[in-house]
């Protein structure tokens, strides 16, 4: 079994650019451990969302720090095991799964004082046995003394495809071209911005996920928890 920070339980940070396969392979990690799972991105593209119904303005840091204070966020598993995101009570699942949700979380999230705000909701989800926590800088800044760290990559051309068959299968119209747009766009802004850039942290292990599949990449993860 992996070893224990004193007193506070194991946690694996999985960080990595948009379609990298973050998302899946976490669940599916933590569901094979029996960890809880924690989707960083989702707090940010809720506050996003909630910061769209309210009418604010995605310049008006004030606000949108207020805003990432007060929305209430909860998770829950369906019967089918999705996992739905409640923002103020209702479930938004569906409209953060867009690309004008992640492009307001990604706005929002170069906000310091905004990913200050969150980051005690996030160390909260730090409970027996374990943690799975999927984002941009798990490794770096929320869970610094992780024990097991991994970093996802994949080529920007397969990681807009995902992302296309994804939407696709939703129902959800969009473009490949549109796509692959979109997500240099976010890499450059979540690489480039002055807190909390995306990038590995040092003692992370990166795996490349360009044409491996789901079950290939879990397997890898595993074997680093040593399960
Ligand atoms: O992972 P996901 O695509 O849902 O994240 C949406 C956006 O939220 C990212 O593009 C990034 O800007 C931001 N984010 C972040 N830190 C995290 C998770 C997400 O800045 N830990």
């Amino acid at each position: 079994m992996p070893p224990e920070t004193p007193g506070l339980p194991p946690v694996l940070t999985i960080d990595g650019p948009s379609g990298s396969g973050k998302g899946t392979i976490s669940r599916a990690v933590a569901q094979r451990l029996g960890w809880h799972y924690l989707d960083s991105g989702a707090l940010y593209r809720a506050v996003g969302v909630a910061a769209g119904w309210a009418d604010l303005d995605l310049d008006d840091a004030g606000a949108l720090v207020r805003c990432a204070f007060d929305t209430e966020i909860g998770f829950r598993d369906d019967p089918a095991g999705e996992l739905r995101v409640l923002v103020n009570g209702h479930d938004a699942t569906e409209e953060l799964r867009t690309e004008t949700a992640g492009a307001a979380a990604s706005a929002i999230a170069a906000i310091p004082e905004v990913r200050a705000a969150l980051k005690d909701r996030q160390r909260a989800f730090r409970r027996p046995p374990g943690l799975v926590a999927d984002g941009r800088d798990m490794g770096t800044v929320i869970f610094p003394d992780a024990p097991f760290k991994v970093f996802l990559t994949a080529s920007a051309e397969e990681r807009a495809e995902r992302r296309y068959k994804q939407l696709k299968d939703k129902g959800v119209s969009v473009t490949l071209d549109g796509l692959l747009r979109e997500i240099l766009a976010r890499d450059a802004r979540d690489a480039s911005r002055a807190v909390a850039p995306l990038r590995p942290a040092e003692e992370a292990v990166r795996i490349d996920t360009t044409g491996l599949g789901i079950e290939a990449v879990v397997e890898q993860v595993l074997g680093i928890v040593g399960a």
